[in-house]
């Protein structure tokens, strides 16, 4: 008999939606102690609430988080709600003993990350955040690959996360560009590539960053006519060094014209490399240097049963996994843990690494020089 746990989700745009289903198919993909309910939605109105709760298949409705995050009834708080809400509504939850999941980027600052990582740590409860990208297996792979030595000595890292989502000067403004939120382009997008950059690679101990804002006004929605300034990031090219010694670059753009999901890497090892793209994330390419160099070439491995936990969706190799399927990982990750498994790798805390990483850019590029984390 698996135990109900009743989760709480506020926030029911993109974001809500994914971890949404997510919750509603985690059963049926694997076999797990817990049972997610569906019990609570709250959005920034009743009315917003209800349709999302009657779409989604949530039990009941409310117009405010703060009453969501006290209803006896939520077991679990769930946010993907914008940015600047993360912090309040995590650390209400936390202050009542409740385990968060929470949307990236986990606060606007790297101290207000600490402050819930340890509010977390103080409550005992376990966190997750959605750096979903990193429960690809394929990137389970490359990280056991690279922990193995099969690359040797690590040599370099080229990471970019670009999207053109913000290419239009008619975008409206929105809560992206909210600088209550924290920065923009590097904390919305750059954040899954220094965290998968982490992931893979370890800590990234020193960066000098260069950051800009192309577009400094945008109209705002609805009223087209009326144009408030940007205040945060459009595009941030870093170099960076990791702590284990090699050496990098992490470039994130939402103004990358013709770039729809540009998350991508490349680890350069004395033996070999590795080069993914999240366009083709069921795919990843290594070179193994041979001493017969007229054979020598990328070889694409192709995700399958083998990759774990592929098969749990699908028997047949190259059949691929999708994007909503990462977040069921995630979650899967989340409720392991909450049944006491291992904690989940994107906690509060490496969030908070990831914020360290973000705030020692704009550090950086506000000061044009090097800052040491
Ligand atoms: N992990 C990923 O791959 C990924 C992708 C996109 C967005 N995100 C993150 O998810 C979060 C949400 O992004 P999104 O794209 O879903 O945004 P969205 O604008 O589509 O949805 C935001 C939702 O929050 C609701 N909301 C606004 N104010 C609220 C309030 N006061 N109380 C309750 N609900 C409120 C909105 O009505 C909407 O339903 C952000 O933190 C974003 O960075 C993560």
């Amino acid at each position: 008999m698996k135990k109900p746990i009743r989760i709480g989700l506020v926030g029911s745009g993109f974001m809500g939606r994914t971890h949404a289903l997510g919750f509603r198919s985690v059963g049926a993909v694997f076999d797990l102690p817990l049972e997610p309910v569906l019990e609570l939605l709250a959005d920034a109105t009743q009315e917003l609430a209800a349709g999302a709760a009657a779409r989604y298949g949530f039990a009941r409705a409310v117009g405010d988080w703060h009453a969501l995050v006290d209803d006896p009834a939520v077991d679990v708080v769930d946010i993907t709600a914008p940015n600047k809400l993360h912090a309040p509504i995590s650390l209400a939850a936390l202050a009542l003993g409740k385990p968060v999941y929470c949307e990236k980027p986990l606060a606007p600052t790297a101290d207000e990350a600490l402050a819930m990582a340890m509010a977390a740590e103080r409550a005992g409860v376990v966190t997750q955040v959605g750096f979903n990208y990193i429960c690809n297996p394929m990137l389970a792979l490359a990280r056991e690959m690279i922990e193995a030595g099969e690359l040797g000595q690590i040599w370099g890292f080229r990471g970019i996360h670009a999207e053109d989502f913000m290419i239009s000067r008619r975008s409206p403004w929105t809560w992206r560009l909210d600088p209550a939120g924290g920065a923009g382009a590097i904390a919305d997008i750059g954040s899954h590539i220094i965290g998968m950059a982490r992931f893979l690679l370890g800590p990234i101990d020193a960066l000098i960053a260069d950051m800009e804002t192309v577009i400094d006004r945008r109209p705002l929605a609805g009223r087209p006519e009326e144009m408030r300034a940007v205040e945060v990031d459009d595009q941030a090219r870093l170099l960076v060094r990791f702590a284990r010694g090699c050496r990098g670059t992490i470039e994130t753009s939402w103004l990358s014209s013709g770039r729809k999901m540009q998350l991508e890497f490349e680890v350069i090892g004395e033996k070999g490399a590795l080069v993914f793209s999240q366009e083709r994330f069921n795919e990843l390419h290594y070179y193994k240097v041979e001493a017969d160099g007229t054979r020598n070439g990328f070889r694409t491995i192709c995700a399958g049963p083998e990759h774990p936990p592929y098969g749990a969706f699908c028997i047949a190799g190259g059949h691929q996994i999708g994007f909503n399927d990462l977040k069921v990982i995630e979650i899967r990750n989340f409720l392991t843990a909450l049944a006491g498994g291992p904690k989940p790798f994107a906690d509060f805390r490496e969030a908070y690494e990831v914020q360290r990483v973000i705030d020692a850019a704009l550090l950086s590029s506000r000061e044009e020089r090097w800052v040491r984390l």
